[in-house]
């Protein structure tokens, strides 16, 4: 494909955490497909997915695909789904179920509409090796929180900062001994202002939360605190 793909630093940033080792990538709520685009013209898996439940945005990609990227010109392949990442087509298109590799990546939604479609996906394919990318707009705290009574294992971490707003990409996946950490682990770099001022970011949305004596969030603002607590000693 010639024409440019122009995507932000956060989208970059899960493409270079992306190896080459999959069968089949998943770009979930793919919007105009700019991470599957790239993915597929690096031909990072045999097959790149591009899922989501808008009709029309969907029927433009593929006509994309047909016009810039004919399925005949490359090593990788390309499908489009239309429909909600639930209801994931991972089955019907599993060449050899036992041993292809997938990796599902959901990026640009929300923490909770993640761990709805985290939740149907694990239980509906609880025998397969998958591995994710996610990066939830909002909720940290709970998607990992989620992800660790699932026991789900961290492969890498990375925080983005795009537009003043952090955002916490993991890869994750079953049978990996690495624990996710609640708070973050491998992906502060307190060298970064950045990094600080994402962290006062969590600690101060708590804080407010705290506010109301219905919640209870002490533990969370502890958890945040003691990372700066560490990197000022350290
Ligand atoms: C803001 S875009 C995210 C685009 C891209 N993944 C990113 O990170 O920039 C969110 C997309 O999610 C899609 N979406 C929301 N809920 C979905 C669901 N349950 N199943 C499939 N797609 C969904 C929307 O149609 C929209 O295109």
């Amino acid at each position: 494909m010639n024409y440019q793909i122009k995507m932000s630093r956060r989208l970059q940033q899960i493409d270079t955490m992306i190896g080459q080792s999959y069968q089949h990538i998943w770009d979930c709520c793919c919007d105009h497909g700019l991470l599957g685009l790239t993915l597929l013209k690096r031909q990072a898996a045999d097959t790149v997915h591009f899922v989501d439940i808008v009709p029309v945005l969907l029927r433009q990609l593929e006509d994309d695909l047909k016009t810039h990227y004919g399925q005949m010109q490359s090593k990788s392949r390309w499908q489009v789904h239309c429909t909600d990442v639930i209801n994931l087509p991972l089955v019907e298109v599993c060449e050899n179920p036992d041993s292809d590799k997938h990796l599902i990546v959901i990026a640009g939604v929300g923490g909770e509409l993640t761990i709805s479609l985290m939740t149907a996906i694990l239980s509906r394919f609880s025998n397969y090796p998958l591995e994710f990318i996610l990066c939830p707009v909002h909720h940290n705290y709970k998607v990992r929180e989620f992800l660790i009574s699932r026991q789900l294992g961290l492969i890498a971490e990375s925080l983005i900062i795009e537009n003043k707003r952090g955002y916490e990409i993991l890869h994750v996946a079953q049978n990996v001994a690495d624990p996710v950490s609640t708070v973050g682990s491998k992906m502060w770099d307190f060298s970064q202002q950045a990094h600080l001022d994402h962290l006062h970011k969590n600690i101060k949305h708590y804080q407010r939360i705290a506010k109301n004596p219905l919640t209870n969030v002490q533990a969370i603002i502890h958890q945040y605190q003691n990372l700066l607590h560490r990197q000022s000693v350290s």
